[in-house]
């Protein structure tokens, strides 16, 4: 839908540099363009635009004062804790505050906490890390030349989990179990929806407390505020939110997978905001369907892949202009249970009450029987579903670059390959716009899944490909790529010998497809993809591809 496309672009967005930072999202013009499309498609009556002038002058002049009465820094902090931007606080707004302050937090939100069972079992899981490798980071390349001592602070001083140990009961892990409609092995559902869309747009970055977790977040945000004191739950962009899949079950035990888009304030006031985000939190638990007993815990933040963090961090009052972003690499850091749930009272065959805690019998030794699945897939696949559930442009495989081209060698078909800075599939910038646009469109997918084979990869994997003497084809591959490839995407089609045929720059192809404000109402349209302007854009990039592919393979 062409609404879709251009309102998830704010213009400069993609231009993300390492040097001057970016036009990041929530910033005014991506606001007004939000409104403005809204108010278009939504044909709401003139009257709205009457109320909406209104409300924006008195909120205009309320700006005003309140920068007169706070400067621009003062008034950067209190925006951080307005967070209906209504120019005052409430109460729930002053409450991180109140919390410093007073160094008391009130009681989490009750609905669905779990009540306590003085008789259920426990376990204990321990939090381990290795920090963020700071030479990893591209801005050490330049020994962080330009960069305030202050913006890193957070990120120097994240040595270790801050809750090293933490003992949850077996109940808690109840929000790991499938809902009704999903009972099968392969099911995959969200445990945490995202709540992005075309219209929310995205999270504001000026913010250093995470809102009060709800419902099924509220675990998931103890687990993960063993590692630090500052984690949002919900990420700021998409992919935003909790999947999960039942890899395997028989009649009393699940193991449930699941990954987890969630991310981490590291600076307090006063420095401004950095935002510190993993590529995902994966993991599984092995727990009885009736999340009495968990056999087995497991969280982590991958590390398989060169650069698996994302960051981004303000270095001024204004969110707008003074952004900046890295990525870099975080060795470990890992979520695991010290052993199977234990019940805490248990009693013995005349009946009597042995307390496992006290210290004066004997330790008790808990025999626990192995546990054989009636029905399992493997944990690529039950991943492989839960991409799918979190991106619907997985629907087409995306191979690692050695095997896209091996196997469009022996299917006799091109490479459509996505070279770039940050990666793809995970949280970072530069795959954003294209990911969410394009990528998902039908008519794309049908056409990629037809005479392609799918790939990306970072430009630093490429580059240590290149480097590698002892495979000279492919690194001959990586050469043809990276002499093609421009800041921050390329696009690029090729023979399954390596030669580029066709590419194109994700700048000068959002260029391309940005409608100008003035010709959007035109172009509006609720049917199928194709009257998009970047969907049939792409469509003729990729067919000019197998044009121009013809040309060569006829030489
Ligand atoms: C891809 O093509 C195969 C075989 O032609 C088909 O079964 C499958 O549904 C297609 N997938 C998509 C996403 O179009
Ligand atoms: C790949 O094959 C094409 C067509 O046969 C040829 O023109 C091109 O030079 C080859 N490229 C490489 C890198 O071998």
């Amino acid at each position: 839908m062409a609404a879709d496309v251009n309102n998830r672009i704010p213009e400069d967005e993609s231009r993300v540099s390492p040097q001057n930072g970016h036009q990041t999202p929530g910033s005014g013009r991506w606001m007004y363009r939000g409104v403005w499309t809204l108010v278009m498609v939504a044909a709401v009556p003139l009257l709205a635009f009457g109320i909406k002038y209104y409300q924006d002058s008195r909120l205009f002049r309320r700006h005003e004062e309140s920068v007169r009465a706070l400067g621009a820094e003062g008034l950067f902090l209190f925006s951080s804790l307005d967070t209906d931007h209504d120019l005052y606080l409430s109460p729930e707004e002053f409450k991180p505050i109140a919390e410093k302050l007073t160094g008391i937090s009130p009681p989490v939100d009750l609905e669905e906490e779990v009540i306590h069972d003085p008789n259920g079992e426990t376990l204990t899981l321990a939090a381990t890390m290795q920090p963020l490798l700071l030479n990893s980071m591209t801005k050490s390349k330049d020994g962080f030349l330009g960069v305030s001592h202050s913006s890193l602070s957070g990120l120097r001083s994240w040595k270790s989990p801050v809750v090293p140990s933490s003992s949850f009961s077996a109940s808690q892990f109840r929000v790991f179990l499938p809902p009704k409609n999903k009972a099968e092995v392969g099911d995959a559902w969200w445990l945490i929806p995202s709540e992005l869309n075309i219209f929310t747009g995205y999270l504001p970055n000026n913010r250093y407390h995470p809102p009060t977790p709800k419902g099924k977040e509220v675990f998931i945000h103890s687990l993960l505020g063993m590692f630090h004191p500052r984690p949002f739950v919900k990420s700021r962009f998409a992919p935003q939110g909790t999947v999960a899949c039942i890899r395997a079950s028989n009649d009393f035990y699940y193991d449930i997978v699941f990954r987890i888009h969630a991310e981490f304030q590291l600076n307090d006031v006063p420095d401004f905001p950095f935002w510190f985000t993993p590529g995902q939190f994966t993991g599984n638990v092995v727990l009885s369907k009736d999340a009495s007993h968990v056999r087995h815990f497991h969280l982590h933040v991958p590390n398989d892949r060169s650069l698996n963090v994302d960051m981004e961090w303000l270095y001024g009052a204004s969110e707008s202009s003074n952004m900046e972003v890295d990525i870099g690499y975080l060795p470990q850091l890992e979520l695991q249970s010290t052993g199977p749930s234990t019940p805490s009272i248990i009693t013995d065959e005349e009946g009597n009450i042995i307390d496992s805690r006290d210290g004066a019998t004997e330790p008790i030794q808990f025999i626990f029987e192995d546990i054989h699945w009636t029905s399992e897939i493997s944990q690529q696949e039950a991943a492989r579903r839960m991409e799918v559930t979190l991106y619907p442009f997985k629907k087409v495989p995306y191979l690692k670059f050695s095997e896209a081209f091996e196997r469009a060698e022996a299917e006799k078909k091109l490479v459509h390959s996505i070279l770039l800075w940050g990666a793809l599939d995970d949280q970072s910038c530069s795959g954003r716009t294209l990911r969410e646009t394009v990528l998902e469109s039908s008519p794309v997918l049908a056409l990629l899944n037809q005479s392609f084979i799918s790939s990306w990869s970072l430009v630093k994997e490429l580059e240590n490909m290149q480097a590698d003497e002892q495979n000279s084809v492919l690194s001959e591959k990586a050469r043809l790529h990276l002499e093609n490839y421009n800041f921050p995407v390329e696009m690029m089609v090729a023979l399954p010998n390596g030669t580029i045929v066709h590419h194109i720059n994700a700048n000068y192809f959002l260029d391309m497809t940005a409608m100008k404000p003035e010709e959007e109402g035109a172009a509006f349209s609720f049917s199928s993809g194709f009257e998009d302007p970047s969907t049939s854009t792409y469509i003729n990039f990729l067919k000019e591809g197998l044009e121009k592919a013809k040309e060569y393979l006829a030489q």
